[in-house]
């Protein structure tokens, strides 16, 4: 899981709303009434992929059928990430396809929106430098969605929602779910804090969280169409507060969650350190439903560089957390996000991180070169380091992971864990499992019936750095 820099794409399959037209009755002449179709494509982390589940929802209910390709779509949607890199670049690049394509006959009549959080950075911008776009949102607008197709159906050529003025989450019944087992609710929107590097501030807006009763009614509801895994989502989850009398914090929203009958997973992502709780360790020890793991954020294992880039605490505040999780008596599985070659970082800073690492033994990290992002106070920060030099620090910050993982995965041979199936792997014959931990463990079985979806117990027989092998257990 230890992985370089760079966004995902998300395809979604979910292509399973049949063309809907209206015949006439006999002798009538027949018409046939094509519903609007759309085309979306989503990058960015599961926030973004997620809200692109609920803006397909939302066109849904608008009538609109979604294609698998944008050569058969009417309108075309795509749903941006600026957190790094050159991501603007690439939303151009991209919108420059589209248009290629366009221009040879392919896509003759269609219209372009770009969500998101690159819709929200750039602006008006957008329509500037790529002219065929006609609708610019991001995310703190989705709820004006509706409205805005109206404008863009009537012929409107620049339909903005570039707002962060709003009180409101994208809290909506539409949602259309991509994955039969796991299902996402966004319980807070926003971000509050001021990382110095960090656009997400500025392109999501301040927060904003849901009530505990429509988060309750979603888990319920979920729990009855047969979902048994909840992923609470947000930028910090930890800093939810319920703006209802009830005025739940985010430990006694986990646990609620956690006591749905019928959910018997629940995980959480992602977490600040400065607001994470005690409370949440004691709640996962006490309730079995929420999972063995905590993605923490760290960047960094440097007081120094903590400090410069704004994160509100110190290493020794960050050891303090994981000493929690440690004294905890479920087996919590810690993750991070670790930062290299952010402006002013030293060798020793370096080496603090990679001490960091050591004394946590993370059972896997996200690690990324620092990326200047517009608008952020790090922006103005002397010392930049070199692309180069920010490579260098990765590898050495990877391949120190990487010995980790190995050794600390191999401490799980023999090992029994119940997995919840997510497919089958034809190419090497294994069924491929998530434990509690959030842990790859693949494993065979010679039954011929399918496991997807299912909970069943595996015993580990192989380790790697990434990933846990292993058979089937009664
Ligand atoms: N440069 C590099 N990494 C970044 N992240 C966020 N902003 C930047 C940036 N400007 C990373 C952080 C965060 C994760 C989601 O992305 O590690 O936790
Ligand atoms: Fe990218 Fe952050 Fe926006 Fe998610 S919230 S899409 S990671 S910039």
């Amino acid at each position: 899981m230890t992985e370089g820099s760079g966004p995902t794409a998300f395809s979604h399959s979910l292509w399973s709303q049949e063309i809907r037209f209206y015949r006439a009755p006999p002798h009538a002449h027949v018409t046939i009434t094509l519903v609007k179709t759309f085309y979306i494509e989503t990058f960015g982390c599961q926030m973004n992929a997620h809200d692109s589940e609920k803006v397909i929802g939302t066109l849904i209910a608008e009538g609109y059928h979604q294609v698998p390709t944008p050569d058969e779509a009417e309108l075309v949607f795509y749903n941006t990430c600026s957190i790094r890199d050159k991501a603007e670049q690439k939303v151009f690049h991209r919108l420059d396809q589209f248009k290629a394509q366009f221009k040879s006959g392919n896509l003759a009549g269609k219209k372009f929106a770009v969500l998101g959080c690159v819709a929200q950075q750039e602006g008006e911008k957008i329509f500037d430098k790529a002219p065929h776009v006609s609708m610019v949102c991001g995310s703190a607008s989705y709820t004006k969605l509706p409205q805005m197709l109206v404008q863009l159906e009537a012929g409107n050529r620049r339909v903005t929602g570039l707002s962060l003025d709003t009180d409101l989450t994208f809290d909506t019944p539409l949602t259309r779910r991509d994955n039969p087992h796991r299902a996402y609710i966004t319980i807070i929107e926003g971000c509050d804090k001021a990382c110095a590097y960090c656009v997400v501030p500025f392109t999501r807006g301040p927060e904003r969280s849901r009530t505990s009763a429509s988060l309750m009614a979603e888990a319920r509801q979920l729990a009855d169409m047969g979902y048994t895994e909840i992923q609470l989502l947000g930028q910090n989850v930890n800093s939810y507060r319920d703006p209802s009398p009830a005025a739940w914090d985010f430990a006694q929203a986990l646990d609620q969650v956690g006591r749905v009958p019928g959910i018997r997973r629940v995980r959480f992502t992602t977490s600040h350190p400065r607001d994470f709780k005690k409370s949440i360790v004691d709640a996962i020890d006490a309730n079995p439903a929420l999972c063995d793991h905590v993605h923490l954020p760290v960047q960094s294992g440097s007081t120094r560089i903590l400090d410069a880039m704004q994160r509100l605490y110190t290493r020794e505040e960050y050891l303090q957390r994981i000493a929690w999780m440690k004294a905890a008596q479920r087996p919590i599985a810690i993750t991070t996000d670790i930062i290299v070659g952010f402006p002013g970082e030293t060798e020793a800073d370096l080496a603090a991180t990679l001490d960091l690492l050591t004394t946590v033994g993370y059972d896997a990290i996200f690690s990324f070169k620092y990326s200047r992002r517009p608008n952020t106070a790090a922006l103005q920060l002397d010392d930049q380091i070199s692309e180069d030099e920010k490579s260098r620090r990765l590898q050495i910050v990877q391949e120190h992971q990487r010995q980790l993982q190995i050794r600390q995965n191999a401490a799980y041979l023999d090992t029994v864990h119940e997995c919840m199936v997510e497919g089958f792997n034809k190419a090497t014959g294994q069924w491929m499992g998530r434990t509690s931990q959030h842990k790859t463990l693949n494993f065979i079985y010679a039954g011929a019936d399918d496991l997807t979806g299912q909970y069943v117990h595996a015993r580990v027989t192989r380790s790697g750095p990434n990933s846990l092998a292993g058979e089937r257990v009664q």
